[in-house]
C-alpha cells in the first residue's frame, strides 16, 4: 500500500512494519489483516506493553491505578502473550478473562499462564464484536496498548462499559502522538518532528 496516498484518511495499526490499512476497508478485511499481523510480525514489537508497565515511563508500581486487586474479577482487552494477566493473577485477582484477535497470541498466553500455574478464560475475537463475555460482571476491565487497534472506538467503549459492574473501573494505556515527535538522545529528549504534523506515520 502506498504510504503517501492522499486518499488515506486514517490508519489502523502497525504502520511501522508495513501492515497498516485504511479505514475505508470493510470490517472483516480489517480483522483479517490485523489478526494476521499479530499472528506474525506483531510479536516483534511487543516490548514494554505489559503490566507493571503501561508503556514507556509509566508503571503501575508508580501510579497505583489498580491498587489492591485481590478477589477482583478482571478482563483484559488485547491480552497479547498474557504477561499482564500474569501480573494480575500473582496479585490474587479472583478471575482472569481476556479477549484477543490473534489465535497465536491466545495460544502463547495460554501456554504462559499454564506455566505460571494460573488459569484464565481466554477468548479469541475482535474486541469490537459480541463474543460471550458476561455483562455487568467485572470489577476491572483494562487494556495495555491494545485499545487503539479497534476499528470502532465508541462501540468498543460501550461494550466495555457493559462488561463492568456498577462502580467497576476501566483502565487503559495507549501511545501519545508526542511519542512520534520525540527521540531520546544524549540523555535528553529532542523534538525531531512537529507535533502538529498529522501526516501518515
Ligand atoms: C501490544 S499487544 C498487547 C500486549 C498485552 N497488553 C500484554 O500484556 O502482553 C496488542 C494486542 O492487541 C491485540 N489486538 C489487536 N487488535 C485487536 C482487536 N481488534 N481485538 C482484540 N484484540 C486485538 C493483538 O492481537 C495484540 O495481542
Amino acid at each position: 500500500m502506498d504510504q503517501n496516498s492522499v486518499y488515506r484518511t486514517n490508519i489502523i495499526g502497525a504502520g511501522e512494519v508495513g501492515c497498516a490499512i485504511s479505514v475505508g476497508m470493510d470490517k472483516n478485511s480489517v480483522y483479517k489483516t490485523n489478526s494476521f499481523f499479530w499472528d506474525t510480525k506483531g510479536n516483534d514489537i511487543l516490548g514494554a506493553t505489559a503490566l507493571p508497565f503501561y508503556g514507556a515511563f509509566v508503571s503501575e508500581e508508580k501510579c497505583q491505578l489498580f491498587g489492591d486487586v485481590s478477589g477482583k474479577k478482571m478482563l483484559e482487552i488485547g491480552c497479547g502473550t498474557g504477561r499482564s494477566l500474569q501480573y494480575q493473577g500473582e496479585r490474587k485477582a479472583s478471575e482472569l478473562w481476556a479477549v484477543d484477535i490473534s489465535e497465536k497470541q491466545i495460544e502463547k498466553a495460554t501456554q504462559h499462564l499454564t506455566a505460571c500455574g494460573l488459569s484464565a478464560k481466554l477468548i479469541c475475537s475482535p474486541m469490537e464484536e459480541e463474543c460471550g463475555i458476561p455483562v455487568d460482571y467485572f470489577d476491572f476491565v483494562y487494556s495495555i496498548y491494545a485499545i487503539g487497534w479497534t476499528t470502532d472506538l465508541e462501540g468498543t467503549f460501550c461494550r466495555i462499559a457493559s462488561y463492568l459492574k456498577k462502580d467497576g473501573v476501566f483502565i487503559f494505556s495507549w501511545s501519545h502522538p508526542i511519542h512520534k515527535c520525540v527521540v531520546a538522545e544524549n540523555n535528553m529528549l529532542a523534538f525531531k518532528k512537529c507535533y502538529f504534523d498529522e501526516s501518515w506515520y
